[in-house]
């Protein structure tokens, strides 16, 4: 069977639990009272969130903390009214640990509607006696203030490049493979903080047998950053036939829109050492091009007037 990297390289205690020593001491400490309150995890996708409370769980309890955890998806759990009767059916046993709480972890509670959070705020005083919640969420501005308020929320931020790129070192060494500072980068670069995605692409360039920035990037499906640097410098160069192709080749290959790659040609041209009028001009290009196809227009037209203006800028004469 394959072995899933993610899984795998799960924290298995809250010190392994990356870049996120604030929210971890403070777990600690609650894992040293022996009780915690209600809990919001608020962060981006591949952060810790689902597992951090698994690892809270598991020293919290030791070896019962499957028979006193729950995990619940708001999304795909079918309503709220499910939802409910998982949580009072497991709130109501009690609870197989001398700390006299149980956890129900509720992820993605921000895809529950207002209504139904404050239907689950009710099951939350009805059980608080044997139960502790911790819901995880991107934003927890979409949690209803009354569950907030009943909450501690931590925050989760994307991880960090030296803590991914050593945990990814660490994950090679550990498979017996090597992997280069530029191929490291270029994974950080593509996972934009996502622990998962990041693994998943080391995974997968590894079962590739062969681990570049070039395979990473096209295995991750991803336009490379100098793919933006080269189309950019095609239309300046007043090669506009050949930018054209290149685009086209990139919306189609990489199935982007015109406005992920006016995004891309934005952060591109940001680090580009160019003259700093030109640079100036480009970027209002590039501005110009995203209003008007968020205003309607379309996506082609835009893209050929985008790439006609560039090839203008680079013709003037400073
Ligand atoms: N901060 C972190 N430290 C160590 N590993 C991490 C961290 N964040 C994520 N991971 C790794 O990424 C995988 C996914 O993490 P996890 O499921 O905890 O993310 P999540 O924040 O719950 O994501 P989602 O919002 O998509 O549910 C884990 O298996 C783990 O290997
Ligand atoms: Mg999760």
């Amino acid at each position: 069977m394959l072995n899933i990297w993610t899984e795998k390289y799960r924290p298995s205690k809250l010190s392994d639990v990356i870049g996120e020593t604030a929210n971890i001491n403070r777990l600690n400490a609650y894992v040293k009272e022996k009780n915690i309150p209600h809990l919001i995890f608020a962060g981006s996708q591949g952060t810790g969130k689902t597992s951090t409370a698994i690892v809270l769980a598991m020293e919290l309890f030791g070896d019962s903390w499957k028979d006193n955890f729950l995990e619940l998806n708001a999304s795909n759990d079918r309503g709220i009214d499910v939802i409910r009767d998982n949580i009072k059916n497991f709130a109501k046993i009690r609870p197989s640990n001398d700390l006299g709480f149980k956890i129900i972890f509720l992820d993605e509670a921000d895809h529950l509607t207002g209504d139904a959070q404050a239907a689950l705020r009710r099951t939350m005083e009805m059980f608080y006696n044997t139960t502790r919640f911790i819901f995880s969420c991107n934003y927890s501005s979409k949690i209803i203030p009354p569950i907030q308020s009943r909450c501690v929320v931590l925050r989760f931020k994307p991880v960090d490049k030296e803590g991914m790129e050593d945990r990814l070192s660490y994950i090679a060494k550990n498979e017996n493979f090597d992997i280069d500072t530029d191929s490291l980068d270029a994974i950080y670069e593509i996972s934009d903080g996502d622990m998962r995605k990041a693994i998943n692409i080391l995974q997968a360039v590894h079962s590739s047998g062969k681990i570049t920035p070039v395979s990473i990037y096209e295995i991750s499906g991803e336009v490379n950053k100098d793919q933006y640097k080269s189309l950019i410098t095609m239309a300046l160069d007043g090669n506009f036939n050949d930018a054209r192709n290149y685009l086209d080749k990139m919306l189609i290959e990489y199935g982007l829109s015109g406005i992920d790659i006016i995004k891309g040609m934005h952060s591109s041209i940001r680090k580009e050492q160019i003259a700093p009028k030109q640079k100036l001009e480009v970027i209002m290009a590039l501005a110009e091009a995203e209003f008007r196809i968020v205003e309607g227009g379309t996506d082609n037209i835009q893209m050929d007037a985008l790439l006609a203006k560039l090839a203008y800028i680079g013709s003037e004469v400073n």
